[in-house]
């Protein structure tokens, strides 16, 4: 072992368990509203200011490893289309590319509720195969855009939600908030709450799962390819997971920004330090939320992606965080313990740790400017 390995993994695991919070969350802030302000920075050919500012709103979406996989291209002013981008896929960990399609679905819904604040009507139709390969055609919503006259939404909603992961407290949901849940998911909710068998078994698996995961040296190469460290890279990519996102606050948070190498992330330290804050993340919070889907095609993910984001979206409100753990559903072994202990035909897309919070934090992950997605 070298000196500068000793002092670097030695320090990093003093650092990780000690969290001391010397530097404030609040630089990470301004990082993420000093890189996007969703003002139209470059004209697009046929795509107007609103349009900029609805696909803003829209890739506001959260999505698996923050990857985007999103592309949109704009046909004529209202006529646009939403695909996947293959480059943009977590072959390893989504080989189905489940998540890929529910994260177009959160996408989709941000766009919805954006063109409706700015005065349009959006008629989304499936144009994907049921059975989803970006090989073939990664072309996967068309959208027509009907001018009508702008609704009274909250966009607020949209460039303050976030996933929260830490401070969860374990008071039960209240039955006001799980029915709303419930009616912004058309019923497709269960809430276990927290101390109930299942409630108890889904806080193991997704350990369960994260340790197999951390096991399989090509899933901890993925996750390394989508880890930014240092705030030049997070420039540079506008993607992926960074300290921030990653929650790793305080000086842990200063240290893998400042001393940390990309090839760090698939080393020992970092990896005995992330399953121990999965062990933690999972004893918090008042139990788990499972959406449902109808099925398996792209239609069904693409809904139940909108669902989840309908619900993500007013979870802010009621100061409720929510965790999309996904390790369970990700893994066979995991998918396995699920299908034996719901009713059959039951179809889980999301496992979500859920609790309420003191103070809901401001949003850190970045996103890509409209002009890096968009395709004319
Ligand atoms: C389909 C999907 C799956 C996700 N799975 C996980 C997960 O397993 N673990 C996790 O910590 N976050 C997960 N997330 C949250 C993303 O990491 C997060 O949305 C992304 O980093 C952007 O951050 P934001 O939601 O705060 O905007 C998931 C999000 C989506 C949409």
């Amino acid at each position: 072992m070298n000196r500068r390995y000793f002092l670097k993994t030695g320090a990093a695991a003093a650092v990780f368990l000690a969290g001391i919070p010397m530097l404030t969350t609040g630089c990470r802030n301004s990082l993420r509203s000093r890189l996007m302000n969703g003002q139209p920075s470059t004209e697009i050919p046929g795509l107007s200011a609103d349009g900029y500012r609805i696909l803003h709103y829209a890739s506001l979406a959260p999505s698996g490893h923050n990857s985007q996989p999103w592309f949109v291209k704009i046909n004529t002013p209202d006529h646009w289309t939403i695909g996947l981008d293959p480059d943009r896929r977590l072959p390893v960990v989504d080989k189905n590319n489940t998540e890929a399609l529910l994260s177009i679905g959160a996408f989709l819904e941000n766009l919805v509720q954006a063109a409706a604040a700015h005065g349009y009507r959006v008629h989304p139709t499936i144009i994907a195969k049921d059975r989803f390969d970006p090989d073939f055609n990664p072309d996967l919503v068309s959208l027509r855009l009907e001018k009508t006259q702008p609704e009274n939404m909250d966009l607020h909603r949209l460039t303050s939600r976030r996933t929260v992961k830490s401070h969860l407290s374990d008071r039960q949901l209240t039955p006001g908030d799980v029915n709303a849940f419930s009616r912004l998911t058309d019923g497709h909710l269960f809430y276990f709450a927290k101390g109930t068998t299942h409630a108890d078994h889904m806080a193991e698996q997704a350990v369960a799962n994260y340790i197999i995961q951390m096991e399989n040296t090509a899933a901890v190469k993925e996750m390394a390819k989508w880890t930014r460290l240092k705030d030049s890279t997070i420039k540079e990519h506008r993607d992926g997971l960074t300290p921030a996102g990653m929650e790793i606050q305080g000086f842990a948070g200063w240290y893998v920004r400042h001393v940390m190498d990309p090839v760090d992330v698939t080393g020992q330290a970092f990896i005995d330090k992330g399953i121990e804050k999965i062990q933690q993340q999972a004893k918090e919070g008042a139990g788990w939320l499972v959406i449902i889907g109808d099925g398996n095609t792209v239609s069904d993910m693409v809904a139940s992606g909108r669902r989840f984001q309908r619900m993500a979206l007013e979870a802010k409100n009621r100061m409720i965080a929510i965790h999309p753990m996904s390790q369970t559903l990700e893994e066979t072994r995991g998918q396995k313990h699920i299908t034996e202990n719901h009713s059959s035909g039951t179809i889980p897309h999301f496992m979500l740790r859920v609790g309420y919070l003191d103070k809901y934090p401001d949003p850190v992950s970045v996103r890509r400017p409209v002009t890096w997605f968009v395709k004319i």
